[in-house]
Protein backbone atom coordinates (compact mmCIF):
# COMPACT_ATOMS: atom_id res chain seq x y z
CA UNK A 1 0.00 0.00 0.00
CA UNK A 2 1.63 3.79 -0.98
CA UNK A 3 1.49 6.36 0.95
CA UNK A 4 -1.47 7.62 -0.96
CA UNK A 5 -3.81 4.98 -0.68
CA UNK A 6 -3.17 4.99 3.08
CA UNK A 7 -3.92 9.05 3.33
CA UNK A 8 -7.43 7.37 1.75
CA UNK A 9 -8.15 5.20 4.27
CA UNK A 10 -7.51 7.65 6.90
CA UNK A 11 -9.72 10.07 5.23
CA UNK A 12 -12.70 7.23 4.36
CA UNK A 13 -12.61 6.42 8.10
CA UNK A 14 -12.44 10.22 9.44
CA UNK A 15 -15.83 10.26 7.17
CA UNK A 16 -17.64 7.29 8.35
CA UNK A 17 -16.66 9.13 11.88
CA UNK A 18 -18.40 12.39 11.24
CA UNK A 19 -21.34 10.00 9.43
CA UNK A 20 -21.95 9.18 12.58
CA UNK A 21 -21.64 12.76 13.90
CA UNK A 22 -24.12 13.73 11.43
CA UNK A 23 -27.14 11.23 12.33
CA UNK A 24 -26.33 11.59 16.42
CA UNK A 25 -26.84 15.58 15.76
CA UNK A 26 -29.76 15.10 13.71
CA UNK A 27 -31.23 13.04 16.29
CA UNK A 28 -30.69 14.95 19.25
CA UNK A 29 -32.55 17.86 17.52
CA UNK A 30 -36.04 15.99 18.35
CA UNK A 31 -35.88 17.27 22.28
CA UNK A 32 -35.31 21.00 22.91
CA UNK A 33 -32.74 19.84 25.85
CA UNK A 34 -30.30 18.61 23.26
CA UNK A 35 -31.10 20.44 20.26
CA UNK A 36 -28.52 23.04 20.75
CA UNK A 37 -26.08 20.48 21.14
CA UNK A 38 -27.25 18.65 18.16
CA UNK A 39 -26.81 21.14 16.24
CA UNK A 40 -23.16 22.17 17.22
CA UNK A 41 -22.30 18.27 16.68
CA UNK A 42 -23.81 18.54 13.59
CA UNK A 43 -21.59 21.60 12.49
CA UNK A 44 -18.83 19.85 14.27
CA UNK A 45 -19.06 16.53 11.50
CA UNK A 46 -19.05 18.84 8.55
CA UNK A 47 -16.02 20.87 9.85
CA UNK A 48 -14.23 17.39 10.45
CA UNK A 49 -15.62 16.43 7.11
CA UNK A 50 -14.36 19.47 5.18
CA UNK A 51 -10.98 19.50 7.05
CA UNK A 52 -9.97 15.84 5.86
CA UNK A 53 -11.22 16.76 2.53
CA UNK A 54 -8.20 19.09 2.24
CA UNK A 55 -5.35 16.48 2.88
CA UNK A 56 -5.02 15.55 -0.88
CA UNK A 57 -6.47 19.10 -2.50
CA UNK A 58 -3.85 19.91 -5.11
CA UNK A 59 -4.47 23.83 -4.34
CA UNK A 60 -5.92 24.35 -0.69
CA UNK A 61 -5.24 28.02 -0.84
CA UNK A 62 -8.60 28.56 -3.90
CA UNK A 63 -10.09 26.39 -1.71
CA UNK A 64 -9.64 28.15 1.71
CA UNK A 65 -10.63 31.07 -0.11
CA UNK A 66 -13.71 30.08 -1.47
CA UNK A 67 -14.27 28.50 2.58
CA UNK A 68 -13.64 32.40 3.56
CA UNK A 69 -15.88 34.00 1.39
CA UNK A 70 -18.84 31.47 1.72
CA UNK A 71 -18.85 31.42 5.13
CA UNK A 72 -18.76 35.07 6.03
CA UNK A 73 -21.57 35.85 3.72
CA UNK A 74 -23.26 32.78 5.17
CA UNK A 75 -22.81 34.64 8.55
CA UNK A 76 -23.68 37.37 7.85
CA UNK A 77 -26.74 37.28 6.25
CA UNK A 78 -27.84 34.64 9.00
CA UNK A 79 -26.82 37.39 11.70
CA UNK A 80 -28.89 39.78 10.14
CA UNK A 81 -32.17 37.42 9.39
CA UNK A 82 -35.72 38.33 11.09
CA UNK A 83 -36.86 35.47 12.77
CA UNK A 84 -40.00 35.45 11.02
CA UNK A 85 -37.95 35.26 7.10
CA UNK A 86 -36.39 32.15 7.72
CA UNK A 87 -37.41 30.07 5.37
CA UNK A 88 -36.67 32.88 2.51
CA UNK A 89 -32.99 32.60 3.69
CA UNK A 90 -33.76 28.62 4.22
CA UNK A 91 -34.51 28.68 0.26
CA UNK A 92 -31.84 31.01 -0.63
CA UNK A 93 -29.46 28.23 0.97
CA UNK A 94 -30.84 25.35 -0.65
CA UNK A 95 -30.36 27.47 -3.77
CA UNK A 96 -26.87 27.45 -3.65
CA UNK A 97 -26.78 24.08 -2.40
CA UNK A 98 -28.12 22.83 -5.72
CA UNK A 99 -26.07 25.43 -7.79
CA UNK A 100 -22.42 23.67 -6.27
CA UNK A 101 -23.89 20.20 -7.30
CA UNK A 102 -24.88 21.61 -10.59
CA UNK A 103 -21.48 22.90 -11.66
CA UNK A 104 -19.78 19.69 -9.68
CA UNK A 105 -21.79 17.83 -12.48
CA UNK A 106 -20.93 20.61 -14.90
CA UNK A 107 -17.21 19.88 -14.55
CA UNK A 108 -17.66 16.07 -14.23
CA UNK A 109 -19.15 16.24 -18.20
CA UNK A 110 -16.21 18.53 -19.55
CA UNK A 111 -13.83 15.63 -18.14
CA UNK A 112 -15.59 13.52 -20.21
CA UNK A 113 -17.37 10.55 -18.02
CA UNK A 114 -15.87 7.25 -18.83
CA UNK A 115 -18.45 5.12 -18.69
CA UNK A 116 -22.44 4.76 -18.96
CA UNK A 117 -22.91 4.65 -15.17
CA UNK A 118 -20.97 8.06 -14.93
CA UNK A 119 -22.65 9.50 -17.48
CA UNK A 120 -25.91 9.14 -16.26
CA UNK A 121 -24.84 9.99 -12.87
CA UNK A 122 -23.91 13.67 -14.31
CA UNK A 123 -26.79 13.93 -16.26
CA UNK A 124 -29.02 13.49 -13.36
CA UNK A 125 -27.17 15.50 -10.69
CA UNK A 126 -26.99 18.54 -13.56
CA UNK A 127 -30.60 18.34 -13.22
CA UNK A 128 -31.29 17.88 -9.72
CA UNK A 129 -29.10 20.75 -9.01
CA UNK A 130 -30.08 22.80 -11.62
CA UNK A 131 -33.73 22.80 -11.13
CA UNK A 132 -33.23 22.80 -7.49
CA UNK A 133 -31.17 26.20 -7.51
CA UNK A 134 -33.20 28.33 -10.25
CA UNK A 135 -36.83 26.79 -8.40
CA UNK A 136 -35.15 28.09 -5.19
CA UNK A 137 -35.14 31.88 -6.18
CA UNK A 138 -38.62 31.35 -7.73
CA UNK A 139 -39.80 30.23 -4.01
CA UNK A 140 -37.67 32.80 -2.81
CA UNK A 141 -39.01 35.33 -4.82
CA UNK A 142 -42.35 34.41 -4.06
CA UNK A 143 -42.14 33.51 -0.14
CA UNK A 144 -40.28 37.36 0.10
CA UNK A 145 -43.84 38.31 -1.97
CA UNK A 146 -40.93 39.91 -4.29
CA UNK A 147 -42.21 38.17 -7.43
CA UNK A 148 -46.33 38.37 -8.01
CA UNK A 149 -47.38 35.94 -10.73
CA UNK A 150 -50.68 34.61 -11.81
CA UNK A 151 -50.76 31.05 -12.18
CA UNK A 152 -53.13 31.45 -15.53
CA UNK A 153 -50.61 33.97 -17.39
CA UNK A 154 -48.78 33.74 -20.62
CA UNK A 155 -45.53 33.37 -18.43
CA UNK A 156 -46.70 30.98 -16.28
CA UNK A 157 -48.09 28.88 -18.91
CA UNK A 158 -44.79 29.30 -20.96
CA UNK A 159 -42.32 28.44 -18.17
CA UNK A 160 -44.23 25.39 -17.51
CA UNK A 161 -44.33 24.01 -20.36
CA UNK A 162 -40.54 24.51 -20.80
CA UNK A 163 -40.84 22.13 -17.19
CA UNK A 164 -42.18 19.28 -18.81
CA UNK A 165 -40.18 19.72 -22.00
CA UNK A 166 -37.09 19.92 -19.82
CA UNK A 167 -37.61 16.39 -18.26
CA UNK A 168 -38.46 15.01 -21.71
CA UNK A 169 -34.83 16.63 -22.62
CA UNK A 170 -33.19 14.87 -19.75
CA UNK A 171 -34.73 11.56 -20.65
CA UNK A 172 -33.48 11.99 -24.64
CA UNK A 173 -29.98 12.67 -23.10
CA UNK A 174 -30.13 9.35 -21.04
CA UNK A 175 -30.99 7.18 -23.13
CA UNK A 176 -31.06 8.72 -26.83
CA UNK A 177 -28.05 11.12 -26.88
CA UNK A 178 -24.35 9.68 -28.07
CA UNK A 179 -23.45 8.29 -24.47
CA UNK A 180 -20.03 7.12 -25.13
CA UNK A 181 -19.22 10.80 -27.47
CA UNK A 182 -20.28 13.11 -25.71
CA UNK A 183 -21.45 16.24 -27.76
CA UNK A 184 -21.69 19.56 -26.02
CA UNK A 185 -23.98 20.85 -27.90
CA UNK A 186 -26.52 19.19 -26.58
CA UNK A 187 -25.11 19.26 -23.03
CA UNK A 188 -25.50 23.07 -23.17
CA UNK A 189 -29.13 22.60 -24.52
CA UNK A 190 -29.81 20.80 -20.95
CA UNK A 191 -28.29 23.03 -18.85
CA UNK A 192 -30.68 26.00 -20.23
CA UNK A 193 -33.45 23.78 -20.14
CA UNK A 194 -32.69 22.73 -16.55
CA UNK A 195 -32.39 26.27 -15.29
CA UNK A 196 -35.33 27.36 -17.60
CA UNK A 197 -37.40 24.04 -16.30
CA UNK A 198 -36.84 24.87 -12.56
CA UNK A 199 -38.65 28.13 -12.67
CA UNK A 200 -41.32 26.18 -14.25
CA UNK A 201 -41.45 23.81 -11.68
CA UNK A 202 -41.92 25.94 -9.12
CA UNK A 203 -43.89 29.59 -10.93
CA UNK A 204 -47.41 28.17 -10.65
CA UNK A 205 -47.21 27.40 -7.25
CA UNK A 206 -48.92 29.99 -4.97
CA UNK A 207 -46.88 31.78 -2.16
CA UNK A 208 -48.86 29.76 0.49
CA UNK A 209 -47.92 26.40 -0.53
CA UNK A 210 -43.78 27.93 -0.92
CA UNK A 211 -43.14 26.48 2.95
CA UNK A 212 -43.94 22.86 1.33
CA UNK A 213 -41.85 23.49 -1.75
CA UNK A 214 -38.96 25.23 -0.08
CA UNK A 215 -38.81 21.88 1.77
CA UNK A 216 -39.30 19.90 -0.81
CA UNK A 217 -36.12 21.59 -2.80
CA UNK A 218 -34.43 21.15 0.60
CA UNK A 219 -35.31 17.24 -0.22
CA UNK A 220 -33.30 17.91 -3.76
CA UNK A 221 -30.40 19.67 -2.55
CA UNK A 222 -29.70 16.75 -0.86
CA UNK A 223 -30.52 14.27 -3.34
CA UNK A 224 -28.52 15.85 -5.63
CA UNK A 225 -25.68 16.31 -3.11
CA UNK A 226 -25.80 12.44 -2.91
CA UNK A 227 -25.28 11.74 -6.48
CA UNK A 228 -22.49 14.03 -6.36
CA UNK A 229 -21.03 11.82 -3.67
CA UNK A 230 -21.33 8.94 -5.74
CA UNK A 231 -20.44 10.35 -9.24
CA UNK A 232 -17.05 11.99 -7.12
CA UNK A 233 -16.85 8.71 -4.94
CA UNK A 234 -17.25 10.87 -1.98
CA UNK A 235 -18.67 8.43 1.60
CA UNK A 236 -19.38 11.67 3.67
CA UNK A 237 -21.12 13.62 0.57
CA UNK A 238 -23.39 10.29 0.13
CA UNK A 239 -24.66 9.98 3.37
CA UNK A 240 -25.05 13.76 4.24
CA UNK A 241 -26.61 13.83 0.88
CA UNK A 242 -29.14 11.32 1.43
CA UNK A 243 -29.95 12.01 5.26
CA UNK A 244 -30.84 16.01 3.81
CA UNK A 245 -32.66 14.53 0.98
CA UNK A 246 -34.61 11.43 3.32
CA UNK A 247 -35.18 14.64 5.88
CA UNK A 248 -36.10 17.27 3.49
CA UNK A 249 -38.84 14.82 1.97
CA UNK A 250 -40.00 13.23 5.14
CA UNK A 251 -40.88 16.54 6.22
CA UNK A 252 -42.71 17.74 2.91
CA UNK A 253 -45.03 14.38 3.49
CA UNK A 254 -45.45 15.32 7.01
CA UNK A 255 -46.95 18.78 6.16
CA UNK A 256 -48.92 17.82 3.32
CA UNK A 257 -50.52 15.51 6.21
CA UNK A 258 -51.22 17.74 7.84
CA UNK A 259 -53.53 19.88 5.45
CA UNK A 260 -54.92 16.60 4.72
CA UNK A 261 -53.51 17.01 0.54
CA UNK A 262 -51.26 15.46 -1.58
CA UNK A 263 -47.67 16.74 -2.83
CA UNK A 264 -49.56 16.09 -5.97
CA UNK A 265 -52.40 18.25 -4.98
CA UNK A 266 -50.15 21.29 -3.75
CA UNK A 267 -47.55 21.07 -6.60
CA UNK A 268 -50.40 20.68 -9.60
CA UNK A 269 -53.19 21.84 -8.68
CA UNK A 270 -52.99 24.12 -5.57
CA UNK A 271 -55.96 25.08 -3.08
CA UNK A 272 -58.58 27.27 -4.65
CA UNK A 273 -59.47 24.00 -7.33
CA UNK A 274 -59.16 21.03 -4.24
CA UNK A 275 -62.95 21.44 -4.01
CA UNK A 276 -65.54 23.57 -4.13
CA UNK A 277 -69.34 23.58 -2.11
CA UNK A 278 -68.35 24.61 0.97
CA UNK A 279 -71.53 25.35 2.64
CA UNK A 280 -70.04 27.23 5.86
CA UNK A 281 -71.24 30.99 4.51
CA UNK A 282 -72.73 32.34 7.54
CA UNK A 283 -74.23 30.22 10.55
CA UNK A 284 -75.55 32.39 12.83
CA UNK A 285 -74.66 35.29 15.40
CA UNK A 286 -71.72 36.57 16.06
CA UNK A 287 -70.71 37.22 19.78
CA UNK A 288 -68.21 40.03 20.83
CA UNK A 289 -66.65 40.51 24.25
CA UNK A 290 -64.24 43.03 25.45
CA UNK A 291 -60.63 42.67 27.37
CA UNK A 292 -62.96 43.24 30.79
CA UNK A 293 -65.82 40.88 30.27
CA UNK A 294 -62.40 38.18 29.33
CA UNK A 295 -60.88 39.17 31.79
CA UNK A 296 -63.66 38.01 34.23
CA UNK A 297 -63.83 34.33 32.90
CA UNK A 298 -60.02 33.56 32.56
CA UNK A 299 -59.85 34.65 36.35
CA UNK A 300 -62.33 31.90 37.46
CA UNK A 301 -60.55 29.41 34.92
CA UNK A 302 -58.36 26.40 36.56
CA UNK A 303 -57.63 25.13 32.85
CA UNK A 304 -56.52 27.20 29.74
CA UNK A 305 -55.63 26.01 26.49
CA UNK A 306 -53.81 28.96 24.74
CA UNK A 307 -53.74 27.96 20.64
CA UNK A 308 -51.45 30.24 18.58
CA UNK A 309 -51.70 30.53 14.59
CA UNK A 310 -50.22 32.48 12.01
CA UNK A 311 -52.36 35.89 13.48
CA UNK A 312 -49.95 35.91 16.32
CA UNK A 313 -46.83 35.60 14.45
CA UNK A 314 -48.10 38.57 12.36
CA UNK A 315 -48.75 40.70 15.76
CA UNK A 316 -45.58 39.52 17.23
CA UNK A 317 -47.61 38.61 20.54
CA UNK A 318 -45.81 35.51 21.58
CA UNK A 319 -43.75 37.57 24.33
CA UNK A 320 -47.69 39.22 26.10
CA UNK A 321 -48.50 35.30 25.36
CA UNK A 322 -46.07 34.06 27.99
CA UNK A 323 -46.49 37.11 30.45
CA UNK A 324 -50.78 36.08 30.40
CA UNK A 325 -49.69 32.43 30.52
CA UNK A 326 -47.66 33.15 34.09
CA UNK A 327 -49.61 35.69 35.08
CA UNK A 328 -52.81 32.77 34.70
CA UNK A 329 -50.76 30.07 36.65
CA UNK A 330 -50.20 32.51 39.33
CA UNK A 331 -53.35 32.43 39.70
CA UNK A 332 -53.60 28.85 40.30
CA UNK A 333 -55.32 28.37 36.52
CA UNK A 334 -53.28 25.13 34.51
CA UNK A 335 -52.39 26.56 31.33
CA UNK A 336 -51.00 24.63 28.26
CA UNK A 337 -50.15 25.51 24.69
CA UNK A 338 -51.95 23.82 21.80
CA UNK A 339 -49.64 23.39 18.63
CA UNK A 340 -50.61 21.96 15.33
CA UNK A 341 -48.16 21.15 13.35
CA UNK A 342 -49.00 23.48 10.21
CA UNK A 343 -50.29 25.95 12.28
CA UNK A 344 -48.46 30.06 10.79
CA UNK A 345 -46.38 29.62 7.34
CA UNK A 346 -43.20 27.22 8.45
CA UNK A 347 -42.40 24.56 9.68
CA UNK A 348 -42.43 24.95 13.79
CA UNK A 349 -43.63 28.39 13.37
CA UNK A 350 -44.83 28.58 16.65
CA UNK A 351 -42.23 26.53 18.64
CA UNK A 352 -39.88 28.92 17.68
CA UNK A 353 -41.79 31.93 18.60
CA UNK A 354 -43.09 30.74 22.12
CA UNK A 355 -39.44 29.51 22.49
CA UNK A 356 -38.48 32.85 21.80
CA UNK A 357 -40.63 34.43 24.81
CA UNK A 358 -39.30 30.85 26.77
CA UNK A 359 -42.32 29.25 26.74
CA UNK A 360 -41.45 25.88 28.66
CA UNK A 361 -41.57 22.98 26.48
CA UNK A 362 -42.77 20.83 28.50
CA UNK A 363 -46.67 23.01 28.30
CA UNK A 364 -46.97 22.47 25.01
CA UNK A 365 -49.27 19.50 23.47
CA UNK A 366 -50.27 18.47 20.04
CA UNK A 367 -53.61 17.81 18.78
CA UNK A 368 -53.93 14.25 19.53
CA UNK A 369 -52.86 14.80 22.95
CA UNK A 370 -55.57 17.68 23.82
CA UNK A 371 -58.57 17.28 21.84
CA UNK A 372 -59.56 14.12 24.10
CA UNK A 373 -59.97 16.34 26.52
CA UNK A 374 -60.98 19.47 24.81
CA UNK A 375 -64.43 19.05 27.05
CA UNK A 376 -63.04 19.54 30.77
CA UNK A 377 -60.92 22.31 29.34
CA UNK A 378 -62.38 26.36 30.89
CA UNK A 379 -61.23 28.64 28.41
CA UNK A 380 -59.58 28.06 24.70
CA UNK A 381 -57.67 31.08 23.90
CA UNK A 382 -57.32 30.97 20.30
CA UNK A 383 -54.59 33.84 19.20
CA UNK A 384 -54.82 34.65 15.40
CA UNK A 385 -55.31 31.08 14.59
CA UNK A 386 -58.13 30.28 12.02
CA UNK A 387 -57.85 27.35 9.43
CA UNK A 388 -56.03 25.07 12.33
CA UNK A 389 -59.38 25.36 14.74
CA UNK A 390 -62.27 25.12 11.77
CA UNK A 391 -64.71 22.13 12.61
CA UNK A 392 -65.89 22.73 8.82
CA UNK A 393 -62.37 20.38 8.63
CA UNK A 394 -64.59 17.27 10.95
CA UNK A 395 -67.76 17.82 10.09
CA UNK A 396 -68.59 19.36 6.69
CA UNK A 397 -67.51 16.72 4.00
CA UNK A 398 -67.87 19.48 1.20
CA UNK A 399 -65.22 21.92 2.61
CA UNK A 400 -61.69 22.31 0.74
CA UNK A 401 -60.28 21.46 4.29
CA UNK A 402 -62.48 19.02 5.11
CA UNK A 403 -60.11 15.69 6.24
CA UNK A 404 -57.41 18.02 8.23
CA UNK A 405 -56.53 17.18 11.17
CA UNK A 406 -57.56 20.32 13.58
CA UNK A 407 -57.18 21.49 17.26
CA UNK A 408 -60.65 21.05 18.14
CA UNK A 409 -61.09 24.07 19.77
CA UNK A 410 -65.13 24.24 19.65
CA UNK A 411 -65.11 21.74 22.33
CA UNK A 412 -64.01 23.80 25.12
CA UNK A 413 -66.53 25.10 27.83
CA UNK A 414 -65.79 28.45 26.60
CA UNK A 415 -63.88 29.74 22.96
CA UNK A 416 -62.31 33.29 22.76
CA UNK A 417 -61.35 34.40 19.29
CA UNK A 418 -58.71 37.01 18.91
CA UNK A 419 -58.83 38.41 15.67
CA UNK A 420 -58.97 41.48 13.97
CA UNK A 421 -61.88 40.80 11.64
CA UNK A 422 -64.24 38.03 10.48
CA UNK A 423 -62.11 37.40 7.46
CA UNK A 424 -60.96 33.98 6.60
CA UNK A 425 -57.74 32.45 6.98
CA UNK A 426 -55.24 30.95 4.52
CA UNK A 427 -57.63 28.32 3.21
CA UNK A 428 -59.81 31.40 1.99
CA UNK A 429 -62.88 29.55 3.71
CA UNK A 430 -65.45 30.53 6.40
CA UNK A 431 -65.16 28.93 10.01
CA UNK A 432 -68.07 28.01 11.80
CA UNK A 433 -66.57 28.26 15.16
CA UNK A 434 -66.85 31.86 15.04
CA UNK A 435 -70.76 31.72 15.33
CA UNK A 436 -70.60 29.10 17.97
CA UNK A 437 -72.67 29.18 21.43
CA UNK A 438 -69.38 28.63 23.47
CA UNK A 439 -67.77 31.32 20.95
CA UNK A 440 -66.54 34.67 22.17
CA UNK A 441 -64.66 37.29 19.64
CA UNK A 442 -62.39 39.59 20.94
CA UNK A 443 -61.93 41.51 18.08
CA UNK A 444 -58.64 43.81 17.37
CA UNK A 445 -54.85 42.80 17.16
CA UNK A 446 -53.58 40.03 19.22
CA UNK A 447 -50.92 41.70 20.47
CA UNK A 448 -53.13 44.93 22.21
CA UNK A 449 -55.67 42.10 23.02
CA UNK A 450 -53.64 39.93 25.28
CA UNK A 451 -51.45 42.78 26.39
CA UNK A 452 -54.91 44.41 27.83
CA UNK A 453 -55.49 41.08 29.58
CA UNK A 454 -52.16 40.77 31.39
CA UNK A 455 -52.93 45.15 31.99
CA UNK A 456 -56.29 43.46 33.91
CA UNK A 457 -54.74 40.91 35.59
CA UNK A 458 -51.74 43.39 37.26
CA UNK A 459 -54.30 45.80 38.12
P1 LIG B 1 -54.71 31.13 9.20
O1 LIG B 1 -55.77 30.15 8.95
O2 LIG B 1 -53.94 31.66 8.05
O3 LIG B 1 -55.40 32.36 9.98
C1 LIG B 1 -54.65 33.38 10.53
C2 LIG B 1 -55.60 34.39 11.16
O4 LIG B 1 -54.82 35.32 11.87
C3 LIG B 1 -56.41 35.16 10.13
O5 LIG B 1 -57.74 34.70 10.10
C4 LIG B 1 -56.29 36.62 10.60
O6 LIG B 1 -57.59 37.15 10.81
C5 LIG B 1 -55.55 36.52 11.93
N1 LIG B 1 -54.60 37.61 12.13
C6 LIG B 1 -53.73 38.12 11.25
N2 LIG B 1 -53.05 39.12 11.81
C7 LIG B 1 -53.51 39.27 13.07
C8 LIG B 1 -53.21 40.13 14.14
N3 LIG B 1 -52.28 41.09 14.05
N4 LIG B 1 -53.87 39.97 15.31
C9 LIG B 1 -54.81 39.02 15.44
N5 LIG B 1 -55.15 38.16 14.45
C10 LIG B 1 -54.50 38.29 13.28
O7 LIG B 1 -53.64 30.63 10.26
P2 LIG B 1 -53.49 29.21 11.00
O8 LIG B 1 -54.73 28.86 11.72
O9 LIG B 1 -52.20 29.31 11.72
O10 LIG B 1 -53.37 28.16 9.81
C11 LIG B 1 -52.23 28.07 9.00
C12 LIG B 1 -52.64 27.88 7.56
O11 LIG B 1 -51.48 28.00 6.73
C13 LIG B 1 -53.27 26.52 7.31
O12 LIG B 1 -54.27 26.62 6.34
C14 LIG B 1 -52.07 25.74 6.75
O13 LIG B 1 -52.47 24.67 5.93
C15 LIG B 1 -51.37 26.82 5.94
N6 LIG B 1 -49.94 26.52 5.68
C16 LIG B 1 -49.13 26.29 6.72
C17 LIG B 1 -47.80 25.94 6.50
C18 LIG B 1 -46.92 25.64 7.67
S1 LIG B 1 -45.66 24.70 7.45
N7 LIG B 1 -47.17 26.13 8.85
C19 LIG B 1 -47.31 25.89 5.21
C20 LIG B 1 -48.17 26.20 4.15
C21 LIG B 1 -49.49 26.51 4.41
P3 LIG B 1 -57.84 38.74 10.73
O14 LIG B 1 -57.30 39.21 9.42
O15 LIG B 1 -59.32 38.89 10.87
O16 LIG B 1 -57.10 39.36 11.89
Amino acid sequence: MNIFENIESIQNIIYIFSSILFISGIKMLGKEDTAVKGNFLSALAMFIAVSVTFINVINPLIVLIGIAIGATIGSLIALKVKMTSIPEMVALFNGFGGLATFFIAWSEFNSIPTNTFQYVLIMITTYIGGVTFSGSIIAYGKLSERLKIEKSSIITKLFTTLFYISIIYLFYSIFVAKIFIPSFDFFTILLILTLLGGIGFVIPIGGGDMPVVISLLNSFSGIAAAFAGLMLLNNVLIVAGSLVGASGLILTIIMAKAMNRSIGNILFVGYASKSSGSKSEETGEVKAINVSDAYLILENASSVIVIPGYGMAVAQAQHVVRELGELLEENGTEVRYGIHPVAGRMPGHMNVLLAEANVPYDVLVEPDDINPSMDSIDVAIVIGANDVVNPSATEEPGSPIYGMPIIEAHNARTVFVLKRSMSSGFAGVQNPLFFRENTRMLFGDAKESIGGLVTEFKE
